[in-house]
């Protein structure tokens, strides 16, 4: 299966989980996200080889929608259906439609850091009512319609309660308003930091609006002064956590052998890239302190 490489692991076990072998692509910079061209690429080439993916997971990444008008139609040229990874992108849209609208099925999760929390768990969404029935099926450990406890098949214990159901409920009235704060935290950090030297912002693609779950920045050592770790351990030191991005999967040792697509696009990504704090509980002057720590790193003649 297709897999887009600059994501969080969970994207790739789920491929594993089920016998299948990921195949990783590359983002482009212009978006972070896969990179619509070498999924053209790499389609083409399984086509010439007789073996087409099952399937291809697509990344929302860090609350910004893929490039789905060219992914849609590059897919659905080979006809492997997309599953949208949107477990980062609740509430946000590409030319105005919602994330988890653009494959045959989307995930969303609501584990404890993510826009809308249930503390853990998630949701599949799919407009395919057999679909719902089958994950329904698979999610209560694959019990047979029977009086009795009867099984075909191997299922899980996937379930989201309905305590947590209902307290995602609750947390869906105020999706806005947290997009909105999380938006907020970004415009700060960009007004705050953006004329630093060595220091760029994810760029927001034109196609959409992120829900800007994280501001994530690059730093360029050679400009700025110091580098992503200077920063994260200067962070680290006044107990302020920061992230640096997700490390490629095609650079995690589980998924050395499996075949990747691209060039140094997310290898780059994450040498240079930092998630900086971006709680909706965070108040001006937490920022303001991040902010400080951030400029005092910056060592720039
Ligand atoms: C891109 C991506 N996919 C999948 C997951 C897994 O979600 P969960 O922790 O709800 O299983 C995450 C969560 O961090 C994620 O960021």
């Amino acid at each position: 299966m297709i897999c887009s490489d600059l994501t969080f692991a969970a994207s790739a076990n789920a491929i594993v989980y089920c016998g299948a072998t990921p195949i990783f692509i590359d983002s482009n910079h212009e978006t972070w996200n896969l990179a619509p061209q070498l999924l053209a690429l790499e389609l083409d080439a399984c086509a010439k080889r007789g073996k087409l993916p099952k399937a291809a997971v697509v990344v929302d990444l860090y609350g910004q929608c893929a490039d789905y008008n060219p992914i849609v139609e590059i897919c659905s040229r080979y006809s492997v259906p997309i599953i949208e990874d949107s477990a980062e992108a609740f509430g946000a849209t590409y030319n105005g439609v919602q994330a988890g609208r653009f494959g045959v099925m989307a995930v969303f999760s609501f584990n404890g850091n993510k826009i809308l929390t249930t503390s853990g768990g998630g949701m599949l969404v799919s407009d395919n009512p057999h679909y719902i029935e089958q994950a329904r099926f698979l999610s209560q450990q694959a019990r047979d319609p029977a009086p009795h406890y009867e099984h075909s098949q191997i299922g899980y214990n996937y379930r989201l309660s309905n305590l947590l159901a209902a307290i995602g409920r609750g947390q869906l009235e105020r999706l806005d308003e947290k997009v909105a704060k999380k938006r907020t935290i970004n415009t700060f950090y960009r007004e705050a930091l953006s004329d630093l030297p060595g220091i760029e912002f994810m760029p927001e693609a034109y196609y959409g609006k992120s829900n800007y779950w994280l501001t994530v920045i690059l730093i360029t050592p050679e400009k700025f002064g110091a580098d992503r770790e200077e920063v994260h351990l200067a962070l680290d030191e006044e107990n302020i956590e920061s992230r640096p991005i997700w490390k490629p999967m095609h650079l995690q040792p589980v998924f050395k052998d499996c075949r990747f697509r691209g060039g140094s696009v997310s290898k780059d990504l994450f040498d240079r890239g930092l998630c900086l704090p971006s709680g909706t509980q965070m108040t001006e002057e937490d920022l303001e302190r991040v902010v400080k720590i951030i400029k005092d790193c910056c060592k720039a003649t």
